[in-house]
């Protein structure tokens, strides 16, 4: 029986945490997403949401999220680059008994997107989350029907997409996030064992659409506020 670290070491187990924390982000960016679209419903509505998410659980269940989404994330991350690295020194073994993983151009750049993708979310943080990046947009209060004073995301959300530089950055962003998340949902079914043909295709169309609706869904809110939709 293989011991416990050898499982833990073998590149299978890296592909399963891969799909595993890379599926829990991508259900966080659907539930993200769904969040942001309410800059279509007003103001009040998406200023009340951000304040009713940090008062969950009396302000525990927001970091208890973060906690997931940072574990998640360093284990994505940390398992994507020994993979590349596995994939690489693979390559150059002529004669191995396993068939070696090939290094595809779509692997390559899913390391590349990713860590782009690591860049933009350290500014997309320090942009709205510590207000730290253009902190100029990120004091400012409103008053819901309750009477509740908040932080006025709704306000920061317009100020800083109606400068297209900022704007520019997040689409490229959402950009790169698609073609990441098209290449990741098919290659998680892959790790999952899904091999019959006629899944893979379905999986493979249900990849595009999804990665479709999370990239232009989130580009839709930069656009709205450039084209005055949203002011
Ligand atoms: C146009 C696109 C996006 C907009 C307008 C947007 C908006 C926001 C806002 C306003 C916050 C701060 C919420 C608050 O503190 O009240 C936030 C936080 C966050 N966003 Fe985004 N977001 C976008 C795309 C993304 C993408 C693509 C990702 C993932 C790759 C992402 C990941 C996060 C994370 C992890 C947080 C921190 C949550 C927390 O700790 O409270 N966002 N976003």
């Amino acid at each position: 029986m293989k011991s416990f670290m050898t499982v833990v070491r073998s590149s299978i187990f890296s592909k399963w945490l891969m799909a595993i924390s890379g599926l829990a982000w991508v259900g966080f960016l659907v539930g993200h997403l769904a969040a942001n679209l309410l800059i279509f419903v007003g103001p009040d509505a998406l200023n009340a949401y951000g304040a009713d998410l940090r008062a969950l659980g009396h302000g525990t269940a927001i970091w208890g999220a973060r906690l997931g989404l940072l574990v998640f994330f360093v284990l994505h991350v940390t398992t994507g680059i020994r993979l590349a690295r596995l994939n690489r020194s693979a390559a150059g073994q002529k004669y191995a008994k396993s068939e070696p993983r090939k290094s595809t151009i779509a692997s390559r750049s899913m390391l590349l997107s990713g860590l782009v993708i690591l860049t933009y979310l350290v500014y997309h943080l320090a942009h709205f989350t510590w207000g730290i990046a253009h902190s100029e947009y990120y004091n400012g209060t409103a008053t819901l029907p309750d009477g509740r004073v908040v932080h006025d995301v709704y306000s920061m959300l317009v100020a800083s997409f109606s400068q297209p530089a900022i704007s520019a950055l997040y689409i490229v962003g959402m950009i790169l996030i698609g073609l990441h998340l098209n290449h990741a949902i098919a290659s998680a079914a892959q790790t999952m064992g899904v091999s019959h043909p006629r899944y893979v295709a379905l999986i493979r169309k249900g990849a595009v659409a999804l990665s479709l609706a999370v990239a232009l869904g989130f580009m839709t809110v930069p656009l709205a506020v450039l084209t005055g939709l949203v002011r």
